[in-house]
């Protein structure tokens, strides 16, 4: 193991946003007419906001265009916003800030690698805006998790080789995305398959586990 850079996941891993997704969706669904449950959302993990939507309308009674399957993202986000909005730095998740801090302190880089548009938002509400060495999202790739677009950019970002990174992920999509870019994968919350796997990162410090 010679990890020198950790890429983190944002949504699930940096903050819990996910209550403000599925509500967000809940919405949308409901308006629609559309059967939506906790059980859908979590297949939404990591998945970019477009294919969520086509998750969603799996159970749609009827069909839409492009057009109008635009106009639901919209109605989605635009709902998802307000609820961003009252983000602070208390929802930042356990562990995650003396992760962070033990990280920086012992010359590791950190960077986000995030499938969400509204990163920057969620970063600024959070106070993290500017505090990570690298920020890729949603809005600089073309491919989803469990593409590995997201962290090969991060990684080019830092000028890091890849197999000297560790992503950590809640989703599956995310360690498959981590596991294809040749990384190292540490696994939270209930994700599968990672290389490693902690409950969450108030259980874990990551330099210990890395040796470090
Ligand atoms: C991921 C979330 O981080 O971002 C997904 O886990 C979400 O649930 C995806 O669909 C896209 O987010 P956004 O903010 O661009 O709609
Ligand atoms: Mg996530």
């Amino acid at each position: 193991m010679n990890i020198k850079a950790v890429i983190f996941d944002l949504d699930g891993v940096i903050v819990s946003t996910d209550e403000c997704h599925y509500k967000a969706w809940k919405m949308l669904a409901d308006e629609e007419g559309i059967y939506f449950d906790r059980t859908i959302n979590e297949r939404l993990r990591g998945v970019s906001r477009m294919e969520s939507l086509e998750i969603v309308l799996e159970k749609a009674q009827k069909s839409y265009t492009d057009d109008e399957k635009t106009a639901l993202a919209e109605r989605k986000n635009n709902c998802y916003k307000e609820y961003i909005k009252s983000l602070t730095p208390d929802d930042i998740l356990t562990g995650v800030m003396d992760n962070l801090e033990d990280l920086k302190a012992k010359g590791i880089k950190i960077a986000i690698g995030s499938s969400s548009k509204n990163t920057p938002i969620i970063l600024k509400q959070i106070g993290l805006d500017n505090y990570f060495d690298a920020v890729s999202d949603g809005n600089n790739i073309t491919k989803s998790k469990p593409d590995p677009e997201v962290f090969v950019k991060a990684a080019d970002m830092l000028g890091m080789p890849y197999k000297e990174c560790l992503v950590v992920e809640d989703a599956d999509a995310g360690i498959e995305a981590g596991k294809s870019a040749g990384m190292m994968t540490l696994a939270v919350n209930k994700a599968q398959g990672g290389d490693m796997a902690v409950e969450n990162l108030g259980k874990a410090k990551i330099t210990e586990l890395l040796g470090l």
